[in-house]
């Protein structure tokens, strides 16, 4: 198979390194991709979001599969134009999207079909808001902009006063993120946080893998919400039976809507979780893999995971061949010093860094510039390394990013020093 990639994180990173190794795999292709790919496969120059583009380049490479790794892709259509055009695509149509794309449309979705998740109002105007919140019983309140807003668009207040805050500052400047005017006001639920990533392919959903990601800027869950500054798989602390549950509760509901809406979903559907002393609850979806999880499962994976992608991309999933193997993976992102609030491009790192087997690293937003990298300044890495637990892994990954911090010899990188650290995780 010929496979192109569309995106340029180190989610699409790790997609590529795992679909190349896949047996049926015969090339990869990234568009536009990263300095990671362009080391395995050809870039093409194309944005994410160029449909037309893409499906022209996909037609004369004679590509077999594509596989939409960011959201912005899904939102613009991509997969649309790419299905009607004859292609195999791994990644839902724009309305499938709208899971993701508009969290108005997710909670609505959720509260026809029973799934559980946090109570939530939605409001258009301040003068809404401020009546739903003069109401509010108590607790914290999880105030969230309706459209894609990068991580922006969710403010986790503790209580109601700094809810009141967040809506004035957003509505009194005209500026909900995402560029609408609906925001939801939601319970803050407490519990333990999950990804679960469910393959459908428009006729069935199965919870394929699992992971943990750190959204927090710095360590102890402190600082700015982030894309993500690590993750680690499988995850730790929750029941045995979390894919029953997930199956049981979560995706089979989901399914019923689906159908019933005349929906086909192809591709993966990110349940965020929250296992909370009520049960598991939907905190949000996304209709792709998580950056930085799918760096933490790629190297898990085992087995042909080009075929099981195809298998779904043509609406016959075969889920003999969803095997992830039974070790730990943990991952840790090398940002800008800078990052979230800013993204300082990052010149000339090496692009060959020493890793022993079972390390890996995955690029970020880069270009591979005669041998060298030029990263665009956000989560500029991810290392991530394999270990018998968390705790192996966990140690195997810091060994890792100490020595490529040291061959990159730059001060500009700055990374959590907690990623997979349970004792400091439960005191919280
Ligand atoms: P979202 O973009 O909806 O995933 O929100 C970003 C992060 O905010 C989530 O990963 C959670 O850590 C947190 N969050 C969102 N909604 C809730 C909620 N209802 N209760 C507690 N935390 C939440
Ligand atoms: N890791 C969070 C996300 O991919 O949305």
């Amino acid at each position: 198979m010929r496979i192109l990639i569309v995106g340029a994180g180190a989610r699409e990173d790790a997609l590529s390194w795992r679909l190349a190794q896949s047996p049926s795999c015969e090339a990869v292709f990234a568009a536009p991709g990263n300095a990671g790919t362009a080391s395995r496969g050809q870039n093409w120059p194309i944005a994410a979001t160029d449909g037309v583009a893409l499906v022209k380049r996909c037609q004369e490479q004679r590509i077999d599969l594509v596989v939409l790794g960011p959201e912005s892709a899904i939102a613009a259509g991509v997969g649309d134009r790419l299905r009607d055009a004859g292609l195999a695509v791994f990644g839902p149509n724009r309305s499938g999207g709208r899971l993701e794309s508009s969290k108005v449309f997710a909670k609505r979705f959720m509260e026809r079909h029973g799934v559980p998740t946090a109570r939530a109002r939605i409001v258009h105007s301040l003068e809404a808001a401020q009546r739903e919140l003069d109401a509010w019983s108590s607790g914290g309140v999880v105030v969230k902009a309706d459209g894609l807003a990068a991580g922006k668009g969710v403010v986790v207040a503790p209580d109601v006063e700094a809810a009141r805050g967040v809506v004035e500052s957003w509505y009194r400047s005209h500026s909900v993120p995402g560029g609408g005017t609906d925001v939801l006001l939601e319970e803050l639920l407490v519990g333990r946080e999950v990804s679960v990533f469910a393959l459908c392919d428009g006729r069935a959903t199965v919870p394929f893998a699992a992971a943990c990601d750190y959204k927090r800027a710095g360590d102890g869950d402190t600082g700015p919400n982030t894309g993500g500054m690590g993750a680690y798989a499988p995850p730790q602390g929750l029941p045995a039976d979390l894919f029953d549950r997930v199956r049981e509760r979560i995706l089979s509901p989901v399914l019923r809507g689906l159908l019933a809406e005349g929906e086909t979903y192809i591709g993966v559907l990110y349940c965020g979780l929250m296992w909370t002393g009520d049960g598991l609850k939907v905190i949000e979806f996304n209709a792709r893999f998580g950056d930085p999880e799918t760096q933490v499962l790629m190297p898990l994976v085992t087995g042909d995971f080009a075929a099981l992608l195809k298998s779904v991309a043509d609406g016959a999933m075969d889920v003999s061949l969803a095997a992830v193997c039974g070790k730990s993976c943990v991952g840790v992102v090398l940002a800008g010093t800078e990052y979230p609030r800013r993204s300082v491009p990052v010149q000339g790192l090496r692009a060959e860094l020493p890793l022993d087997s079972g390390t890996q690293v995955f690029w970020g937003g880069s270009t591979l510039v005669d041998g060298r990298v030029d990263a665009s300044g956000g989560r500029v890495l991810t290392v991530t390394a394999v270990g018998e637990d968390i705790a192996d892994a966990r140690t195997r990954a810091y060994e890792a990013v100490a020595r490529v911090a040291s061959t990159l010899g730059t001060r500009e990188l700055s990374y959590r020093r907690d990623i997979g650290d349970f004792a400091q995780r439960d005191r919280q």
